[in-house]
């Protein structure tokens, strides 16, 4: 199917006032229609039949509810006891149909009109395939257009036919409701007795089951109707039989209402839970259920925001299942620095943890197992969740399962699929990408959602209370949960009404570093920007705050602490300091006039990231610095050097083989050493103090001869790079 008017008419519904909810109006034929349904239990289905019915202003009745279901039978039985009182009104019109996958799609003035125009006492949907017996077939009669075949998930017509039609009913609750209304209608005596036609074009009932691909979506002001591209109808009820039930669910995102994109859905304000009222020590508690599954990047950030949730800690309790040897240090780290602070927690650690399915389980059945949890918050290591009012916003939704919608910042890759395909496997649906780029905004039932979503505890312990939801065969653990919640019946959202985050690119991540997020300047590349570079380099880079100490030497903030750390750490981790007489080869060419104590970028395999930090955060203020000239910042030399009192304290007077220098202070004056400090002796003058993350830029090898000014205590770092030698 295709919604190809849409993006025409997206501008139009732009700038269209919220219209009166359709199908308001009072009619003079309300009090002829009676809307009767067959539903045991109150489910997400019902409750979205419902939501419809009352959009339109239809009257329904629910019949069995709270009850046994026995089987279709007993809708049978239940028709023949609810007729029983309108036995002989010729002027009521009762509408029967299925609930659960079923919606209007239009109002009573629109289904009466149809109805009365097919000029028969009762209507029934039409299939394109016999049900439940096919070889009853043949002895329906030829139509020249349309469904031929007798659908009992709907039918339409006056009250007294309809008991006359129900009235021998004698069959039990097991027996097939369909064959009997078959076979009633296959009998031409019956047939005509009762009155009965199909409504072969769609023109009132849409079954979906073997249509779906005929009917779209039709946008139009402001309105959205479902149209069957074949019979060019407009039908009132769309019943997404047997297994087109995701289709409607994709249907009903938009029908019966569309508001405007940008805002507005049909479930976006059912229901929503305020937790304004309530004090922080009576929040609802939550368990988190953290999963670290594979080397991940970012590990430290991930927790950073766990701990800035905005939510009580006394809340919440937290189960970690880590897999990763590689990552324990940092979950151990946190829990020693804010554990205590939480109602409790859990942690599962690698040694304990082989199956991610099983962990997935106990995740969740600590919630179930604890009667005060009320939601149970399931997040992936990778889940970059920006907004600290995530958890707030998924519970005042209300709904039983959601998720905030993350994605990929690179690509359309997401935490939801839009569609299923047959064999249960990604499909795209029509508005997936604008789902994903927020070109749509609303709560969207959605048939799979992963890596990050709120399930209720209530639901956990009533429908989902089998323990194991995560195992099947060869399946994913997410499928396979969410397979599980859709055979419940209960529908799964993901909401995009506010950002919340994205998800993190895990391909090409190494774990041969210490400090491998060093690394991730291709592959995640804003994350990489949020954790390494200075939060003032922006305003560097718009001309604020670059200094200059002394003449054509500019001074602005790049790096964060951390970076320096790291760097540090990992050249110190690495540790063959090359030094006087034993200088490496690569020096021998001679760009390198005075040796010093260091470590060059490549033999810790960061030239490339290197070569990408001076391109993107170099050269773009080199440029604004010496106007005219234009850098690929190139270089041959990347290194950082260590100064100690009795190592290498200091460096003669040089010239550098470069065009320009960079210069960045890995540590801190004062703290970490002192004495330190770069000299440029042609205008006799020094930068004494420099700044942790701070880079000093000067041109090269003409105007600044430079001396390393003597440290005295302590050492000192720096990271140097000789750019376009
Ligand atoms: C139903 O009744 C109308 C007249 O009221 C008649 O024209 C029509 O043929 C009947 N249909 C069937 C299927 O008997
Ligand atoms: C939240 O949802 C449940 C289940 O749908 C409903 O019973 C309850 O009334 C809702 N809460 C509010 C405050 O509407
Ligand atoms: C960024 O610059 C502002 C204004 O100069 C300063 O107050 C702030 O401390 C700087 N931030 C950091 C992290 O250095
Ligand atoms: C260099 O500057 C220092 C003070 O900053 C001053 O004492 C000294 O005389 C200067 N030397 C020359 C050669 O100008």
């Amino acid at each position: 199917m295709g919604v190809l008017l849409l993006p025409l008419l997206l501008g139009v519904l732009a700038i269209l006032p919220i219209l009166p909810r359709w199908g308001n109006c009072a009619n003079p034929d309300d009090d002829k229609l009676l809307v009767l349904t067959v539903a045991t239990e109150e489910t997400d289905g019902l409750r979205r039949f419902q939501r419809s019915a009352h959009s339109f202003n239809y009257k329904v009745k629910v019949l069995g509810l709270g009850g046994q279901w026995l089987g279709e039978g007993q809708k049978v039985q239940l028709m023949k006891l609810a007729l029983e009182p309108y036995a002989d009104k010729e002027d009521l019109i009762i509408l029967f149909t299925e609930s659960y996958d079923v919606i209007f799609a239009a109002g009573p003035g629109e289904l009466l009109k149809k109805f009365r125009q097919a000029k028969s006492k009762v209507v029934f949907s039409a299939e394109s395939v016999a049900y439940p017996d096919r070889h009853l077939e043949s002895k329906y009669p030829v139509v020249p257009e349309g469904k031929r075949f007798l659908g009992s998930g709907g039918f339409i017509g006056y009250a007294a036919y309809l008991y006359k039609m129900v009235a021998d009913w004698d069959g039990t609750d097991k027996d097939s409701d369909q064959l009997f209304y078959t076979k009633l209608f296959l009998d031409p005596v019956k047939r005509g007795k009762v009155n009965i036609t199909l409504d072969h074009r769609c023109r009132i009932f849409q079954n979906l089951y073997g249509s779906a691909e005929d009917v779209v979506l039709k946008f139009e002001h402001g309105r959205v109707r479902a149209r069957n591209l074949v019979y060019d109808t407009l039908p009132v009820l769309i019943h997404g039989n047997g297994p087109t039930k995701l289709h409607l669910n994709y249907l009903g995102n938009y029908i019966p209402h569309v508001w405007t994109f940008e805002s507005g859905c049909n479930v976006c304000d059912e229901g929503l839970r305020n937790l304004e009222s309530l004090s922080v020590d009576t929040l609802p508690l939550v368990v988190i259920g953290i999963f670290i599954e594979q080397p991940t990047p970012f590990v430290s950030e991930f927790f950073k925001r766990l701990n800035n949730l905005n939510y009580p800690k006394n809340r919440i309790q937290l189960y970690i299942s880590n897999h990763e040897p590689h990552h324990q240090r940092r979950v151990e780290n946190f829990l020693q620095d804010h554990g205590t602070q939480y109602n409790f927690v859990k942690t599962v650690g690698p040694e304990e943890n082989s199956d991610f399915a099983d962990a997935r389980n106990k995740g969740m059945d600590m919630c179930r197992q604890t009667p005060e949890c009320e939601y149970y918050f399931s997040i992936d290591a990778p889940v970059v969740l920006k907004n600290p009012n995530v958890l707030r916003i998924l519970i005042e939704q209300n709904k039983s399962v959601i998720a905030p919608l993350v994605s990929r910042n690179a690509n359309l890759w997401s935490n939801f699929w839009g569609a299923l395909s047959s064999d249960g496997y990604y499909a795209r649906s029509e508005d997936y990408i604008d789902i994903v780029q927020r070109q749509r905004i609303g709560v969207w039932n959605v048939p799979y959602i992963s890596s990050v979503y709120l399930v209720k505890g209530s639901i956990l312990r009533s429908k989902l209370s089998q323990n194991d939801m995560f195992h099947s065969g060869t399946l994913d653990s997410d499928m396979v949960f969410c397979d599980n919640v859709r055979q419940q019946g209960i529908f799964m959202f993901v909401t995009n009404r506010q950002e919340f985050g994205h998800i993190l690119s895990l391909e090409n991540y190494k774990t041969t570093h210490l400090h491998n997020d060093l690394w991730e300047i291709f592959e995640n590349t804003e994350d990489w920007k949020e954790k390494y570079i200075h939060p003032n380099y922006s305003e560097a880079l718009k001309g604020k705050l670059v200094e200059m100490p002394c003449p054509d030497v500019y001074w602005f903030p790049l790096f964060t602490e951390t970076t320096c750390n790291e760097i540090v750490e990992e050249m110190e981790n690495f540790g063959k300091w090359s030094g006087g007489g034993n200088k490496d080869e690569r020096l021998q060419g001679g760009y390198e006039n005075v040796p010093t104590i260091d470590i060059h970028m490549n033999q810790i395999d960061y030239e490339k990231e290197w070569h990408k930090i001076l391109l993107d955060f170099i050269a773009p203020l080199t440029q604004k610095m010496f106007p005219g000239y234009y850098t690929s910042a190139q270089f041959d030399l990347a290194f950082v050097v260590r100064y100690k009192p009795d190592e290498q304290p200091l460096l003669e007077p040089h010239h550098d083989a470069s065009t320009f220098t960079i210069n960045i202070a890995l540590n801190s004056v004062g703290q970490d050493y002192e004495g330190g400090g770069c000299r440029f002796l042609r205008y006799n003058c020094s930068v004494r103090a420099p700044r942790k993350g701070w880079a000093l830029m000067h041109p090269g090898r003409l105007t600044h001869y430079h001396e390393g000014l003597r440290v005295t205590k302590g050492t000192r770092y720096i990271a140097v790079s000789f750019v376009d030698p």
